[in-house]
């Protein structure tokens, strides 16, 4: 059996005789892969649409966050995307943090909306949240939370639980199994597809319910399943509001 150890010769080649600059890298693991596809895919989707007039107007679950807060409270948005939402928030008196992993979002963000008073941040869900416990009042999440499988979408309701304040609002929506989408593609997981290159979980109303409640998190304050516009396309989304216990 070749050893492996340091300066011996394995298949004729001697280790020594390989350079550092002469070795290849490793290819990546499957799972980093499958993160870079999703990151290209997103960043690729930005920029062919930022222009787009539907990516402008806040969004009706952004009008119902801004009626169930008082004035003045510190918003994260995560996965804000062409920030129409978090604008539409900050103009209603609150001090928003938008984040998104898309790099070219967040740009284009920092350089459209610069005088908005938004501060907009990259920041990837599958990593721990760069924001301090208890650092908002209220955590809004429109559509970014449905791409996970079952223990990162845990994960990124633990975090979000962390950076809330007891008693923060957390307004969030994802695609439901009953959304036309559902179904299609590669099922790779519980709930979760891949389809046109893109990696979905949908969520139902029990899942959803587990997600939140089940490790006493946050308790519900509405659930409801409706349909909505998504970039003028209809689709069938889980909402919730729920409170920070
Ligand atoms: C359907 S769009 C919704 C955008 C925005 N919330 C809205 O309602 O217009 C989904 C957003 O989630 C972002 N996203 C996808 N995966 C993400 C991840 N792993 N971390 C952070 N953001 C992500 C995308 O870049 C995109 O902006």
């Amino acid at each position: 059996m070749a050893s492996l150890f340091k300066g011996e010769a394995i298949s004729g080649l001697d280790i020594r005789d390989v350079s550092a600059a002469d070795r290849t890298p490793l290819p990546p693991v499957a799972a980093a892969e499958d993160d870079v596809d999703q990151l290209q895919l997103w960043n690729e989707y930005h920029r062919k649409y930022w222009n787009s007039e539907e990516r402008i107007k806040p969004t009706p679950p952004a009008l119902l966050l801004a009626d169930s807060l008082s004035r003045g409270q510190r918003i994260l948005e995560l996965g804000c995307g062409s920030g129409r939402d978090a604008v539409f928030l900050q103009g209603r008196g609150h001090s928003v943090t938008a984040t998104d992993f898309s790099e070219f979002a967040i740009e284009a963000n920092i350089s459209f909306h610069e005088a908005s008073g938004v501060v907009f941040s990259v920041q990837d869900l599958r990593t721990p949240l760069t924001f301090s416990d208890a650092d908002f009042d209220a955590v809004y999440a429109r559509l970014c939370l449905h791409y996970f499988p079952d223990g990162i979408t845990r994960e990124i309701f633990r975090e979000i639980h962390r950076v809330l304040r007891p008693a923060g609002k957390f307004l969030f929506t994802c695609r439901s199994t009953d959304d036309h989408l559902y179904g299609q593609g590669d099922e790779i997981g519980p709930e979760l597809f891949r389809s046109g290159g893109q990696i979905r979980h949908f969520f139902s109303q029990e899942y959803t319910k587990d997600v939140l409640s089940g490790e006493g998190l946050f308790a519900i304050d509405s659930l409801t399943v409706r349909d909505e516009l998504i970039y003028n396309s209809h689709a069938n989304v889980v909402q919730c509001l729920a409170v920070r216990s």
